[in-house]
């Protein structure tokens, strides 16, 4: 979990390295992030991290089922006697399940009207004959319930990660009193950087592209 769950940590940093372009004024923005995708689209070595990806999220989402129905079984019927787990844990540490259910959610949302539709439809082209994805998540983020669902998704994220960035390091025997401080820290401002970013851009959008706004 922990080693499927830090690669993915990479992907998010890389994802919103990428989508951070489409912050740039409108014009500039549509040519570059149209030749951004289409440059990684033929770039073998991202293929295959691609596929290593996709493998990623199913292996991370099929090992969290697992080891949820193992816990609920080693527990048992009724529960855990002498249970203090609410005073010192915080709710999203105890519901990673749920965090986790939701961002599945989200992905597979997000994959079927972004990701389906440039690898599997055929696409309104630009100005340079590229693919238009530009055009295509600057319509999406016309919709105020569709921007609210990103910012309330990147909510969820938080969430996840906030517990998970730190669970990993531990799980993979990074743990010492001394810098468990540090990688707390650590992991709030991972956390703080990737979920701000990522909201920002459906909002910019919304707000600076909505022709129906006065
Ligand atoms: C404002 C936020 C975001 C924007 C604008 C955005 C945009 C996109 C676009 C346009 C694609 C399709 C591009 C392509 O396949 O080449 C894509 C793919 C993808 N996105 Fe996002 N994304 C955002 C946030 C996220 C978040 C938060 C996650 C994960 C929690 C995520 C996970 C993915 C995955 C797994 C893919 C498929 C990756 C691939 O095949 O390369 N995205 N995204």
């Amino acid at each position: 979990m922990a080693l499927t769950g830090l690669f993915l940590c990479v992907f998010l940093v890389i994802h919103l390295a990428g989508n951070l372009q489409l912050l740039l004024p409108a014009e500039q923005a549509r040519v570059q992030y149209n030749l951004y995708s289409e440059m990684l689209s033929h770039n073998i070595l991202i293929k295959v991290i691609a596929y290593l990806l996709y493998a990623s999220i199913i292996a991370h989402a099929v090992y969290a089922l697992v080891l949820t129905l193992q816990a609920r079984r080693a527990k048992g019927a009724q529960g855990y006697a002498y249970d203090k787990r609410d005073s010192v844990s915080p709710w999203y540490a105890r519901n990673m399940g749920v965090l986790g259910a939701l961002l599945l959610v989200f992905i597979v949302i997000h994959m079927k009207d972004f990701w389906y539709q440039y690898k599997f439809t055929e696409m309104p082209l630009d100005a340079a004959g590229r693919k238009d994805l530009y055009a295509i998540v600057a319509a999406a983020y016309q919709e105020w319930w569709y921007v609210a669902l990103y910012v309330f998704s990147m909510f969820v994220l938080g969430f996840h990660l906030l517990h998970g960035f730190h669970s990993a390091f531990q799980s993979l025997g990074a743990y010492h009193s001394k810098y468990n401080r540090w990688l707390k820290w650590a992991g709030r401002g991972y956390t703080a950087v990737i979920t701000i970013g990522f909201a920002i851009i459906p909002i910019y959008m919304y707000f600076t592209q909505n022709p129906e706004l006065p």
